[in-house]
């Protein structure tokens, strides 16, 4: 069996927009390298600006994006050699819960049509009994039932039910990998731990890693097992959750966890970013040396490689703000 239940190596995506007198090439993900191991699943999370391109990596690794360059590889299968791959087998290992429930279902039909569509026509229950009751340990296990869910549409809930629903018809099919692209952040706030907290019980219970994208840090911080930070497209900072944000080692990941709300904080409404400038895509040293705090001259010269800190941590800065360990 792979080592790595998902292994994203060098990838790249690039938009051209605009016409032909205004074409603009936006790299949206920048040679990006992560991956998760197999066997012990994980939540991990993805943290960066709006625009930083955290929904075009989790795109492509949905498979609704082709990279530009690079590979992706799930439990050892590469996207690009289509043959190594059954189709219908990845729909059943990497599922999506979008960042708007009310837009997973339709308001024509009941809700349960969904969990039922997926136990039966993926063929994961074989008759309408069987689904019925897995339908509703599945259900159960998000918080909800069978019983309160039957014959109801999805007007009939809140934000938040319905996310747990979304998240039920996930786990019919007994995915390896759930991407969750924002998944609170159309949900009351009141909600929102609730919700991330499942993701962490769910981890253990189906043995499923998640990929959590999300500008919420206070959340991140609780749930995560590890962390990438994206800046303007490329990865800046990753390592193990308490670690990287108790003390980042990359100047920006650390200016955003200056942000983050401890228990009994308030957010700072500082928080603010600045826009995304065009020239900061197609700069060729440093993208952050023009807003660190720490930046000299050889930041503003060339790119700074990917720095091996030990203890699964990296960073992508000639003036780590954690020294490497042995
Ligand atoms: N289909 C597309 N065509 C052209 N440009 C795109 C497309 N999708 C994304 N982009 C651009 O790529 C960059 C990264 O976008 P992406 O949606 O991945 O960011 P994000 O980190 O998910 O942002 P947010 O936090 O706002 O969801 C942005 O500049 C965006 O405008
Ligand atoms: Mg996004």
């Amino acid at each position: 069996m792979a080592d790595k239940l998902l292994e994203v190596k060098n990838v790249s995506k690039i938009f051209r927009i605009g016409g032909m007198l205004s074409r603009k090439k936006i790299v949206a993900v920048d040679n990006v390298s992560l991956s998760i191991d197999a066997g012990k699943p994980v939540i991990l999370s993805i943290v960066g600006e709006s625009g930083c391109g955290k929904s075009t990596l989790c795109k492509m690794i949905l498979r609704l994006h082709d990279p530009d360059e690079g590979s992706i590889t799930l439990l050892g299968h590469d996207y690009s050699d289509k043959k190594s791959y059954d189709p219908n087998q990845f729909k059943l290992d990497v599922l999506p819960i979008f960042q708007n429930p009310y837009e997973t279902f339709s308001m024509r039909k009941t809700v349960d049509s969904y969990l039922y569509n997926t136990a039966l026509r993926l063929g994961i229950s074989k008759t309408k009994s069987e689904a019925d009751k897995l339908i509703d340990e599945t259900l159960h296990n998000v918080g909800m039932s069978l019983q309160v869910v039957k014959g109801k549409y999805m007007t009939q809930f809140s934000g938040g039910e319905l996310q747990r629903i979304s998240i039920a018809r996930a786990l019919i099919t007994r995915p390896k990998l759930i991407i969750a692209d924002e998944p609170v952040a159309a949900i009351d706030a009141s909600m929102k731990m609730n919700i991330v907290n499942l993701f962490k019980d769910l981890k253990e219970q189906y043995q499923v890693s998640f990929i959590y994208i999300t500008h919420d840090l206070s959340t991140a911080y609780y749930v995560s097992d590890y962390i990438a930070t994206l800046y303007r497209g490329g990865l800046i900072e990753y390592g193990p959750a308490k670690e990287l944000m108790d003390s980042p080692a990359h100047p920006y990941t650390e200016l955003l966890m200056n942000a983050v709300p401890r228990v009994g904080d308030k957010w700072k409404d500082n928080m603010v970013m600045p826009d995304m400038e065009d020239k900061e895509y197609s700069i060729t040293y440093c993208k952050f040396a023009p807003r660190c705090p720490y930046a000299t001259d050889e930041c503003r010269k060339s790119r700074p490689s990917m720095v091996d800190l030990g203890q699964e941590r990296q960073v992508l800065c000639y003036h780590s703000l954690v020294q490497p360990q042995k």
